[in-house]
């Protein structure tokens, strides 16, 4: 590996905090995946020094059809670049092309006991799943704070489901850190904590999801206008007709938290604009505010997916950015653990 000479590390002036997220390349992301991560990411993007993966390492732990794992790797590029994520501001980069997360993750790997990998529940619920549980679906926490720790990350945010892996990454950090000497940030998860909580516009009491049977349950980023007035107006609403969030009224309570986050307004000041005025009325706004957060989006979406060529460079920038902080980061690792340093470099 290389170290990087156009610039001295040490003398690098004392940069703002580092935020790194990653997400698998799944194929659409849902008004939930947008309003409750990608949406708080694209605002961290001027306070803090951000980078964005997408995890395509991560994805063949299950196995996965090539073309498929291709095909959503451009799809997930293009659906954050069109909800603002901006390679301009932040590092966006697919986990395969930067040379150093599955070295790190090999030397984390060697302090990590066995046990506590066997006894992550992601770990035993996908493994039921599999009828082949290859060694890699393991070792995919160790792989998830190597992705964190090569990037010095100070925050990382993640969904409610990640809690355990991020104790790992910060085990493993603090287990480096005391075995060798002090080399990383311990990362601190950000879980949730601006979002709002979005449920299946046909059962408001389970969270929205991409593997919802019901294709009227789920609100896709890149819907169309028609697809979204359709789904918003067949929501299940509750008895009564008054437009008000209350335990007893999960239905509307979504489609209150739905409106406020796309539209930026306070719940009450919604409950007052729509007293009296019934649920029908409710859900035509309710449409209205969503087509008009997620119109631009898709527009975007669709001048971008075709473009592989300008997917291509955004990746490769991204790549050139984080391969640097990535080879200083292994650099340091190797020369700590005791490796010789490969002559010339
Ligand atoms: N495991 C994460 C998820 O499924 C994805 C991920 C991989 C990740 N590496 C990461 C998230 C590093 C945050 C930081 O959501």
């Amino acid at each position: 590996m290389s170290i990087v000479t156009e610039q001295n590390p040490d003398a690098a002036p004392v940069a703002k905090p580092v935020v790194l997220t990653c997400a698998q390349p799944t194929g659409r992301l849902h008004l939930g995946n947008y309003l409750g991560a990608v949406a708080n990411w694209e605002r961290m993007q001027d306070d803090y020094e951000c980078y964005f993966g997408v995890v395509d390492q991560h994805a063949i732990t299950i196995p996965k059809q090539p073309a498929t794992l291709r095909r959503d790797t451009y799809a997930c590029l293009a659906q954050y670049l069109a909800a603002g994520i901006d390679p301009a501001r932040s590092h966006i980069f697919a986990q395969s092309h930067i040379h150093g997360h599955t070295e790190l993750a090999w030397v984390l790997g060697c302090l990590c006991p066995l046990g506590q990998l066997e006894r992550m529940t992601q770990f035993k619920d996908k493994a039921r799943k599999q009828e082949s549980v290859g060694a890699g679906l393991l070792y995919y926490p160790v792989l998830m704070a190597a992705d964190i720790l090569i990037y010095n990350a100070n925050l990382v945010p993640v969904g409610e489901d990640q809690r355990q892996h991020m104790e790992l990454a910060r085990d493993l950090a603090e287990k480096f850190n005391r075995t060798y000497s002090p080399t990383f940030n311990i990362p601190e998860a950000s879980i949730g904590v601006s979002g709002a909580r979005i449920m299946s516009l046909q059962n408001p009491n389970a969270k929205m999801s991409k593997s919802d049977p019901d294709p009227l349950a789920t609100i896709y980023i890149i819907d169309t206008p028609n697809e979204i007035r359709k789904k918003i107006l067949a929501a299940v609403t509750d008895s009564g007709s008054e437009v008000r969030a209350a335990p007893e009224k999960p239905g509307i309570t979504n489609l209150l938290s739905i409106f406020s986050a796309v539209a930026a307004l306070p719940t009450a000041e919604i409950e007052a604009n729509f007293a009296g005025k019934g649920y029908g009325v409710f859900k035509q706004a309710v449409a209205d505010a969503v087509i008009a957060r997620l119109d631009p989006v898709r527009t975007r979406y669709e001048e971008l997916i075709h473009d592989t060529a300008r997917l291509d460079t955004v990746f490769k920038e991204g790549a050139a950015a984080a391969q640097r902080t990535a080879n200083r980061t292994l650099a340091k690792v190797h020369r700590k653990v005791g490796f010789v340093q490969p002559m010339g470099k």
